[in-house]
């Protein structure tokens, strides 16, 4: 178990921060460019765990994918019905991403699968995917009914239908519409708000035609297309460390060029500017169906404010780190309708309101979000990530302002999503310093 600790900052964060490539993005490269036919090149693309799961994942349904550098992959696409079966149980490692979409991708195959992940994902609702798959005629059992990983997969000929999701996930909608994809007819996902497109997004990119309408979208099974060459922008989940660093370290100022800014995973920016932060959007322009800017932060003071309702979905990888930007801001912060934020990594509202506690914040759990009252000098103190990467990199952030090192425990976890981040944060305090 290895631990991280933050000092804090004594001068401002400057320079420039490449974030890695989005993680959403790569796993839908990936299985989308696994599904064409023909070659698919990828660049930029993460290389955290989580996605490297998903890339042995489709090499294991017999995909030959060459990684070209760390920088560009390249995958040899056999059109839709053109993976074999598996040989072993496949293992999504702690990729709540990855586990949902290939679910959707292997209910449709012509073969048998299995696939499962860390105690972390075992123990994360699989429910929400398996119900509608079922629905299109897959054959799925898992543990509790379907209800957990490891999930077994008889794949068949899919029926596409309507369905109607109680939640606003984009691993749920794209685990249907991969789905409906293999299928006959049409299918077609609704959900209660508008999750990250980035599915539809890259679909469209590959040349298949859905049909969008406000929170639903369709799509005619069986539609095949070809492989194309994606350039992956810089994962906003990823930048959103540095964006909230940048604004609490005084006299800081980043540049964080090359991040993806999709309108609906843009609520770290949105609430960050209300709470007074100075964050610059520059160069807007699209790669790959996706927008993109070079941002640029400089500190300010922020002060609290109310997060909830359409906000939470565009944020909900970035309230981890919210909240650090909440104890340190003047006043209250509110973060209400995350309930959510339970079933991910880990309860992140429980890990956020334990830890920051432990570093003298005044902060308070409610079923669904929490409230603190920011200003507190936060102080040092021995935490712990609880296996979560956003946890893990929250509170190495908060570390930067306490008034002793923070020692964070278990920080293996950062490697799913940002293998470079100790390293880059490193960097920028000794250069800074
Ligand atoms: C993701 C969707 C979100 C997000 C996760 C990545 C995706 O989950 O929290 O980190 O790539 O589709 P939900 O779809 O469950 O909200």
């Amino acid at each position: 178990m290895t631990a991280l600790v933050t000092t804090p900052a004594r001068k401002p964060l400057r320079g420039t921060v490449t974030v890695p490539g989005d993680k959403s993005i790569t796993h839908r490269a990936l299985i989308l460019g696994a599904l064409a036919e023909g070659i698919t090149q990828i660049s930029g693309y993460s290389r955290g765990t989580d996605c490297l799961h998903t890339l042995e994942a489709i090499r294991a349904c017999g995909i030959v994918i060459e990684e070209k550098n760390h920088q560009c992959v390249e995958i040899q696409g056999k059109g839709l019905q053109g993976w074999t079966e598996p040989c072993g149980v496949i293992d999504c490692g702690n990729s709540g991403t990855g586990i949902r979409l290939l679910s959707g991708v292997l209910a449709g195959q012509n073969f048998f699968s299995v696939l499962t992940g860390d105690a972390s994902l075992r123990s994360r609702p699989m429910g929400r995917v398996v119900a509608p798959l079922r629905e299109m005629g897959a054959t799925i059992f898992g543990r509790k009914g379907g209800a957990f990983a490891p999930l077994a997969i008889q794949g068949a000929q899919l029926r596409g239908r309507a369905h109607v999701s109680p939640v606003a996930s984009a691993q749920v909608k794209s685990a249907i519409l991969l789905a409906g994809l293999l299928a006959q007819g049409t299918t077609r996902v609704t959900e209660p708000a508008k999750s990250r497109d980035h599915t539809e997004r890259m679909m469209k990119f590959f040349g298949i035609t859905l049909d969008i309408m406000d929170c639903t979208v369709a799509l005619v099974g069986q539609q095949s297309f070809t492989g194309t060459a994606i350039t992956v922008p810089g994962d906003l989940s990823a930048a959103a460390f540095f964006l909230v660093a940048a604004s609490i370290v005084p006299e800081s100022e980043l540049s964080l060029p090359g991040v993806g800014i999709n309108p609906h995973r843009i609520g770290i920016v949105e609430i960050l500017q209300e709470m007074g932060a100075k964050i610059e959007l520059h160069r807007v322009r699209e790669e790959s169906g996706e927008p993109v800017a070079d941002l640029v932060v400089r500190s300010a003071p922020l002060h609290g404010v109310r997060i909830g309702g359409q906000q939470i979905p565009k944020t909900i990888d970035e309230l981890p780190i919210l909240c650090v930007a909440a104890a340190a801001a003047e006043g209250e912060t509110e973060i209400s309708g995350a309930e959510e934020l339970r079933v991910k990594e880990t309860d992140r509202i429980r890990a956020m309101v334990s830890e920051l506690k432990k570093m003298g914040a005044s902060i308070e759990e409610k079923p669904d979000g929490l409230r603190i009252q920011g200003g507190n000098p936060l102080q040092g103190a021995r935490c712990d990530s609880y296996g979560d990467h956003r946890v893990a990199m929250s509170l190495a952030v908060a570390g930067l302002v306490a008034q002793a090192p923070v020692m964070i425990t278990d920080v293996e976890c950062i490697e799913t999503s940002f293998p470079e981040f100790s390293d880059k944060l490193l960097e920028l305090l000794t250069i800074s310093q």
